[in-house]
């Protein structure tokens, strides 16, 4: 699968580490100049898997699913810049959107990943997903030995099933909690598990794992 993945922190060196090993073609957006191209150097070096990986073009955003691997705050700009290269294209939110005076949500009502949704096309399927999955974690795919759980939420189910797709090809298991207002309860998850750091010393290594 094509993949591309905006942004160039610790989640999208995660998630090109997942997808890479899954054996995808892996693209990056950058925002600082230059860190795009270093991170795609650093992951060929280090990364084994029959994935490649690219950095897109200037102003394009190539793949089929692309993720947002940015602040959620950062969004709307984003969302605004890409609208037209991100229609029709599966658009994967993977942000906590958080206020950190607060430690509460920064969204009024609703989601942050409905309230992306309203600022792209309304051809762009958005999965609400990864955003319950902290980077260290993420770029094994496991914890505690077991695959790692990835709650997605969507209201277009033949984009969940890429994602799934993705999630499983990574060694990671996909659990499908939903329609995109499901994201409202995946977000709280995120909180939580943020929130609890500090409470329990966890060091950003907990997970929240389905036992069936
Ligand atoms: N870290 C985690 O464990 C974790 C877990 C689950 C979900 N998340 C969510 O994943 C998202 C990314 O987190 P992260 O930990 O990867 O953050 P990070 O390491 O700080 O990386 C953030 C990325 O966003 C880019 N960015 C910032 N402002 C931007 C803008 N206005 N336009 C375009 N790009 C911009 C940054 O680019 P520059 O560096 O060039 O400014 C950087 O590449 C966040 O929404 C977070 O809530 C994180």
């Amino acid at each position: 699968m094509n993949v591309t993945i905006i942004g160039t922190g610790k989640m999208a060196r995660a998630l090109s580490t997942r997808f890479l090993e899954g054996g995808h073609s892996v693209s990056l957006v950058g925002h600082t100049p230059g860190k795009a191209d270093e991170l795609a150097e650093e992951l060929k070096s280090t990364v084994k898997g029959g994935g490649s990986m690219a950095v897109a073009k200037e102003n394009t955003v190539p793949g089929e699913v692309v993720f947002l691997a940015i602040p959620y705050t950062a969004t709307r700009e984003v969302a605004e810049k890409f609208k037209d290269q991100m229609a029709g294209k599966i658009v994967v939110d993977i942000t906590n959107p958080i206020n950190y005076q607060t430690m509460e949500t920064s969204v009024e009502v609703g989601s942050g990943a409905e309230e992306i949704a309203k600022n792209l096309s309304v051809t762009s399927r958005v999965v609400k997903g990864f955003n319950t999955t902290f980077a260290t974690p993420l770029t094994s795919g496991q914890a505690g030995g077991l695959p790692l759980d990835v709650f997605l939420a969507g209201d277009d189910t033949q984009a969940k099933l890429k994602v799934a797709q993705l999630v499983e090809s990574g060694g990671m298991k996909a659990i499908d909690t939903g329609p995109l207002v499901r994201a409202r309860q995946l977000e709280a998850i995120g909180l939580l598990n943020v929130a609890m750091q500090a409470h329990r010393g966890t060091n950003f290594m907990s997970v929240f794992k389905v036992i069936e």
